[in-house]
């Protein structure tokens, strides 16, 4: 499948394209700027310029999948969380529908089912995380949210757990390079679609932990 990764410049984005190669996709790295296309290639995957801001919708020609794991990041303010989280995150929902690419795998975040139930400073997060999922999840596409917990640069183990509760409260962590694995075995596992999945560090290999053994 070609498989574009919205936000490839990332740190789940960077591990997402060797390891969408490695499963033998083709990855397309959406990215804002030109001066990042050289990492995206020397990843594996074939650079695309799109702003969530902006224009994007050139970026998705030819896809069959996406994932999204595009974020305003914490040091910006809520106006970037508005504008990218939640608005870019649905605006990519509606173009995937209107060309017709059914699978679509979000990387959303631990929190978001229950944003008042989060820490203050992060509840707007949390709120854009949730709409754009649920609008991702109200869509016509095959979806699968991914709701990981705090994100590490640490190697990654190949283990993940899905527990359904607790994910070790608020010191839960998980290596970037395993959420991106996570992804990119869902877009290989039927039963995903239509899932939200809660994902933090464990010791289940992922592939079985997605078929239900965690
Ligand atoms: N941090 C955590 O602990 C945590 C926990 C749970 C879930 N998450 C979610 O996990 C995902 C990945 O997190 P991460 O820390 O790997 O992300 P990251 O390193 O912050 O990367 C986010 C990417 O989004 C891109 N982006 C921002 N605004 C954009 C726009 N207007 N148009 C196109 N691309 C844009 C950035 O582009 P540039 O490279 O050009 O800046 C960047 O490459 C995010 O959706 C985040 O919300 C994070």
């Amino acid at each position: 499948m070609q498989v574009a990764v919205i936000g490839a410049n990332g740190g789940i984005g960077r591990e997402l394209l060797p390891r969408l190669a490695d499963a033998g996709h083709d990855p397309v790295g959406v990215v804002r700027d030109e001066s990042q296309f050289e990492a995206v290639r020397d990843r594996g995957g074939e650079p695309r310029l799109g702003d969530l801001e902006g224009d994007f919708d050139a970026a998705l020609d030819g896809a069959d999948a996406v994932v999204f794991t595009a974020g305003s990041g914490g040091s910006t303010g809520a106006d970037k969380t508005l504008m990218v989280d939640l608005w870019g995150a649905r605006r990519v929902v509606d173009a995937c529908v209107d060309r017709g690419i059914d699978r679509f795998v979000m990387i959303s975040s631990v929190g978001a089912g229950d944003p008042l139930a989060g820490p203050e400073p992060l509840r707007p997060y949390l709120v854009a995380k949730r709409c754009a999922a649920d609008h991702l999840e109200q869509s016509s596409l095959d979806s699968t949210i991914l709701r990981p917990t705090a994100l590490t640069d640490a190697e990654g183990t190949g283990s993940v757990s899905l527990a359904a509760d607790g994910l070790g409260g608020d010191t839960a962590e998980i290596p970037r390079a395993d959420v991106a694995q996570t992804a990119v075995a869902c877009l290989d596992t039927d039963r995903t679609v239509g899932e939200t999945i809660r994902l933090t560090g464990g010791e289940t290999p992922i592939e079985r932990a997605l078929r239900g053994g965690d």
